[in-house]
Formats: C-alpha cells, structure tokens, sequence
C-alpha cells in the first residue's frame, strides 16, 4: 500500500448526497462461500477497497480465481490448492483464517495461523476452533501458533457458541452447509451481514435457515452451484458519513441507507438532538439541527450499538453540551484513537466502569483483557476542535479522525490514509463531492 496523508482544511458544512458502497464485512466472505463451488459465483455492489484486493490475492495464492470488474466480482474455486495460511497472510486480512472451512471440506485438511498473534495470548478464534471439532474436526495448536486441522468428512451438530462472534458464525455456517447431517448453532450473531451471506449461500443451492433471532439451522447438502448476487450496502459507511453530514452542520441524503440495519444508532441520534428522515426505503437524510445533548452509549452485538460505530459517535460526543460515555464492550481495545483525538484539543478521560459480572458483560475472552486497557471513555463538551498533525492507525478510527478535522478550525494533517482505504472506497473524492476541503499526497 502506498503511505500517503490526508490534508484536511477547516470544514464547510457537507451538503449534498452520497451513495454508501457495498458492505466490506459481505464482501470478504462472498469470496470464501465462492471456494465451495467448482462453478463462478458473480457478486454485485461490492466496494472497491485494499481489504478485498488483499483477500483476492490471498485466495489467488491457493489457486482460486477473483476478477473484478467495476463493482462486479467473479469468484472461481475449481481450482483450489491446498497449503498452510501463512502468519503474513493472515495478519493482513483476519478474515482469510476463514478459508479453513472450504480446505477442510475440499482436502480434509487445512493449517492456519491463529490471527490474533500472540501464542498463548489473545486467541480470537477459539469459537470457530470449537465449532469445528464438534463438527468432527481433529485440530491441534501447535507452539508455533499454527492450527492444524483434519476430517475426512464434517458432520452436523448442535453448537452453542459461549459468546457472540459475527465471523465465527459465518465460518461454521460456510463448513456446515457441506457437511454430512443437520447443524444447529445457537447463540449466533445476528448481524445483518450474516443474513446476507445466507442469503448468497442459499441462492447457491445451500439450506440454511434462521429459526430463532439467534439460532440457524443449516442442512448439509452434496454440492453449491453458481449464481449472481447483490450484496447489503454497508452500515458502517452510512454512519460515517451521516456523522460527518450532522457534526460539520451539513444535511445529507444517503442513499442505500436501510433504516431497519441502523436502529441502535438512530435511537441515539434522538437522545443526542441530532437530525435524521427517513426518505424512501433506501435513503436517510441526517442533518444539523441544533446544539446536541450529551449521551451513554454501550457498545454491543446486533441490535445493539456496534462497535465500528463507537469511534465516529465520540466525535459527535465531541460536540454535545456536557459529559458523554461510551463503553466499549465487544473488543479489549478499541479506543486507539483517543490520542490522536487529544492533539486537537479534546478533553476526554479514561475509566473502567463497575460491572457486576464482566465475564458475561464482555464479549471479548476475560483472559485476552490486559489490565491497561480501560473500557470506557468520558467526553466532556463542547470542544472547538483545532488543526492537529494526526496518525491513522486502523480503517475505522481512521476515518473518524477526518471527520474530526473537517469540523476542526485550521488545517489538519492525517499521515496513513492508506489505512481508511482498506475499509472505505474513493473517500476522500466522496467527500470532497459534498464540501469538504481535502485532498490527497504521498507522505
Ligand atoms: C466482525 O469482526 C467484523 N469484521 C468487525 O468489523 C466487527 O467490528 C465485529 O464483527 C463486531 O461486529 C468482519 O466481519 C471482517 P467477533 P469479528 O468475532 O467477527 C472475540 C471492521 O472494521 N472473539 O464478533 O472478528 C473477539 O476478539 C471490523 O469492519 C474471541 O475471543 O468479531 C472480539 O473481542 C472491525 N474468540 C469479540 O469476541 C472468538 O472465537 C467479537 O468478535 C471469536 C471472537
């Protein structure tokens, strides 16, 4: 990836209409259902982001094919090889451990790395791991951090996962629609990304159904055919921008935006005094309607407040007259961008609120938690923000520090732009349509 900056002057209110892109956290696993099939699946809307150009050529390196073109994917996986995920493959995209389900299904064998990179430390996939040896999957760890797994053939069960995981429900539902028998996953995520990879899966020739809010029941079949699908426009994009539309004073219409996906998030738009209507069935508007009130978000899985959108509400919490909190309860750390966030002025404070039972609270694993990391933030507002030198350290608090410097006086500096690319297409080209003052240069 090419290391560039964002320049950032004082931003103008945004006012127009924009489009949200197809959803990132779709697309990367439409080309993981594409290696069941020996038959081209072709993808519709998919968004044009480093993250998918990675995991296509991760996918590419074990033989399988992944052209785009526009926003149309075709995925072939005829032709897939079999050999171990590498550390370095995996590091890039955690999504490609998620390839353990068609090798294990193709070759009855598969080697993956375990994502979160420490040995013995954080194991973000313990859940997947103990799906699949319920599904007869013999898998070993080894001290080198590798998983090895084996099954001559994957058979039904019925699994409860101990927490919520959006990937780990999608990674036992691309193994058991495959498998041998009837699998039943209860406590599963919920999250309409999930849905829609069902629903290109069923569209396949896959059975899969959703017989409670959060139990899927999945009946193995021989084998998956092609089709042609369109994935759900994606949720964290349409936040963003609608933060950005209400925090600059603008007024927005975005269009693929599906109220039904955003209820946690619009609800908190209310408390806050912030504006937003509903147009037609695919398009919001979100606009500035006066000073906002302060608000105690709590992340958590679908329906709640997810935890992508955490970073962009603290931003608009910037602006709220008094003390807002936001508690951060699905991953251990996750408020990387408060730093940066410091240089332009805003008084923010760390604290570990009281929990009675944080096992159950958190959806993280209580033993990946490193007792530096507090959960939750206090902002205290209204701060006039002002131009700061920032550093983009990861796609979500990326894109939340531009919308910082927009309603920031003065001009702001972002070094690692590359970073909002992984997640957001033409960015900073979308937003410029709308108002801002940004452009692009090599850093
Ligand atoms: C997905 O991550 C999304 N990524 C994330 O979006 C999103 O924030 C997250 O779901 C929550 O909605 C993709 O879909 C590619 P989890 P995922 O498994 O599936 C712990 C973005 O920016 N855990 O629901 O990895 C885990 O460490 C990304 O688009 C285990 O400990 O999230 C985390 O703390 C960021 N063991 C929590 O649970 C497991 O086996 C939730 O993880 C699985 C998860």
């Amino acid at each position: 990836m090419i290391m560039s900056k964002l320049i950032i002057e004082e931003g103008e209110s945004l006012k127009g209409e924009i489009e949200a892109s197809g959803a990132k956290n779709v697309a990367l696993k439409t080309i993981v259902a594409g290696l069941l099939t020996d038959e081209k699946i072709v993808i519709e809307n998919i968004p044009l982001i480093s993250d998918l150009l990675t995991m296509k050529m991760t996918v590419e390196k074990f033989g399988g094919r992944v052209e785009i073109a526009g926003h149309k994917m075709t995925v072939t996986g005829s032709n897939l090889k079999n050999f171990p995920l590498s550390l370095e493959m995996a590091a890039q995209s955690r999504t490609s451990s998620m390839i353990i389900a068609p090798l294990l299904l193709r070759f009855g064998k598969a080697t993956i790395p375990n994502p979160g990179g420490c040995r013995i430390g954080a194991r973000p996939i313990d859940r997947h791991i103990e799906g699949l040896s319920k599904m007869g999957a013999k898998i070993t760890y080894d001290a080198s951090g590798y998983f090895h797994a084996q099954s001559k053939k994957l058979h039904g069960t019925v699994y409860t996962f101990p927490k919520n995981t959006h990937t780990g429900t999608e990674t036992l539902i691309l193994a058991a629609v495959l498998a041998n028998g009837e699998t039943v996953l209860e406590n599963a995520a919920a999250e309409p990304e999930v849905d829609d990879l069902i629903g290109l899966l069923n569209q396949m020739g896959a059975k899969i159904k959703r017989v409670g809010p959060r139990t899927i029941k999945i009946t193995g079949v021989k084998k998956l055919g092609g089709t042609t699908y369109k994935i759900m426009p994606d949720r964290n994009e349409v936040v963003t921008f609608a933060v950005a539309g209400i925090i600059t004073g603008g007024d927005l219409i975005i269009k693929n935006a599906q109220s039904q996906h955003l209820l946690s998030f619009l609800e908190k738009l209310d408390k806050a005094g912030a504006g937003w209507e509903k147009v037609n069935e695919n398009s919001l508007r979100f606009f500035y309607k006066g000073s906002l009130k302060p608000c105690d978000i709590v992340t958590s899985f679908h329906p709640g407040f997810m935890t992508d959108w955490q970073a962009p509400w603290t931003i608009l919490m910037t602006q709220a007259a008094g003390k807002s909190t936001v508690h951060e309860a699905v991953f251990e750390s996750r408020f990387g961008y408060v730093s940066e966030l410091r240089k332009m002025g805003v008084k923010i404070l760390f604290f570990q609120p009281k929990i009675s039972c944080p096992e159950k609270f958190y959806n993280f694993n209580m033993e990946d938690k490193n007792d530096r990391h507090y959960q939750a933030i206090l902002i205290e507002g209204p701060i006039k923000l002002h131009n700061a030198i920032l550093n983009i350290s990861d796609l979500r608090a990326g894109a939340t520090l531009v919308l910082a410097a927009l309603a920031a006086e003065g001009e702001s500096v972002l070094y690692g732009a590359e970073h909002i690319d992984r997640g957001y297409e033409r960015f900073e080209e979308r937003l410029k349509k709308l108002g801002a003052k940004i452009k692009r240069a090599n850093s």
